[in-house]
């Protein structure tokens, strides 16, 4: 069976649609800073209010551990949706509006439950006075949750516009990807890329190493790293990839120089080094890596131009700081440089890109699901997916 998408669903005229989402989006004081999340989820939205079905959309924000906390409220989100609908958005009850936002699903523990029983009537309750149910919240594919996956089998559903939009990039990675084909990856731990490190290694022409994890890389070579983000337990593993890819003719491409700073801080003082003299600046053993240097990020700039196809997920440094923001803009650029399909994986890449300055139609493909899109290309079962009909890789 193939993903369910909204025409198997029929006419939807005067009928009530539960939507899910993924509005998950960044807040800093009540205040959205980035609503790509909340314009990712327009298309299917207009589809359906344009079909002449009322939708009730549901979505969770961060983790507030099942009780209602005002920090991880809709509300803002329910505003800017109306904003960009140009309509009005109803927030919290369903008051049979053309368009209600619930609060967050995740206030009620049933949500996130271990017990199915649980999951069943949380959706239930969802389900209430529904006529069909569209699954839209590519960023929780990857959740057995309530609204995810029972509420999927409670009514008659059918994956979004943006489900089938995102699964269609991300299927191009895995079948049969243009060559050459490279991964960058970054953020900080290595302990989260593990299982896209494995899956992708011998599928790959070339990995290009940034972000907080690149220390555990040099420091696995025998490398100082100063007070630098280090995972201790992970030095094993990646001694065990390196070798591996040197078995499969995969180039491994770790930063030759990096910026460090004396602070975790903005306005720290910093330096550029070469990556195994990290210790031998004023700074000492008190060093922290905070980005690639700018030999790394013309080194990486270059084999991604010459890619057919990239995949990136993770900043190359701690980009929120302008001074240590280089290495990100590089790699972000080169991407928009790719002849053939350029994808940014969610989460703190999308992020970074728009809060570089980049126009998102610069990229093949901006993915609303970070820990979604990193599964998918870990070869992991999706509940979120399967349940909507979808039998994977064939
Ligand atoms: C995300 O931000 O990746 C999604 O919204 C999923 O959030 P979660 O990791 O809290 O389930």
């Amino acid at each position: 069976m193939t993903l369910r998408t909204l025409d198997s669903l029929g006419a939807l005229s005067g009928r009530r649609v539960v939507v899910r989402c993924d509005l998950n989006v960044p807040l800093n004081a009540g205040v959205i800073t980035d609503d790509g999340r909340i314009r990712a989820s327009l298309p299917t939205l207009h589809r359906l209010l344009d079909a002449g079905a009322s939708v009730t959309v549901v979505s969770h924000l961060g983790r507030p551990d099942g009780t209602p906390d005002e920090r991880y409220s809709l509300r803002p989100v329910a505003a800017r949706l109306g904003e960009l609908l140009e309509q009005e958005v109803a927030f919290g009850a369903d008051a049979g509006a053309a368009v209600t936002l619930r609060e967050n699903l995740r206030f009620d523990p049933r949500e996130t439950s271990k017990d199915a029983g649980e999951r069943r009537a949380y959706a239930e309750e969802l389900a209430a006075g529904a006529d069909a149910f569209v699954s839209d919240g590519f960023g929780v594919v990857h959740r057995k949750q309530a609204s995810v996956y029972e509420l999927a089998q409670v009514l008659p559903s059918a994956a979004g516009l943006l489900i089938a939009a995102e699964l269609g990039v991300l299927e191009r990675l895995t079948t049969d990807p243009a060559k050459p084909y490279t991964v960058v990856l970054g953020g900080s731990k290595v302990s989260d890329k593990l299982g896209v490190i494995d899956h992708l290694l011998p599928r790959v022409d070339t990995l290009l190493i940034g972000g907080g994890m690149l220390f555990t890389f040099l420091a696995a070579q025998g490398h100082a790293v100063g007070k630098s983000l280090l995972e201790r337990d992970q030095l094993d593993v990646v001694r065990e990839y390196l070798t591996r890819a040197e078995t499969l003719g995969v180039r491994i491409v770790l930063p030759t120089d990096v910026v460090v700073a004396d602070a975790f801080a903005a306005d720290a003082r910093s330096e550029t080094v070469a990556a195994d003299g990290i210790e031998g600046t004023a700074f000492g053993a008190d060093a922290i890596g905070l980005d690639i240097g700018p030999a790394t990020a013309q080194t990486f700039a270059e084999a991604i131009a010459a890619s057919r196809t990239v995949f990136w997920n993770g900043p190359m440094g701690v980009f929120e700081f302008p001074a240590f923001a280089a290495g990100t803009k590089r790699v972000a650029e080169a991407l928009t440089e790719v002849d053939g399909l350029s994808v940014v994986g969610g989460g703190d890449s999308a992020a970074a890109v728009r809060a570089l300055g980049f126009g998102e139609d610069r990229f093949g493909h901006i993915s609303t699901g970070g820990g979604a899109s990193l599964e998918f290309l870990e070869g992991e079962r999706l509940p979120g997916l399967e349940v909507l009909g979808w039998e994977g890789e064939s």
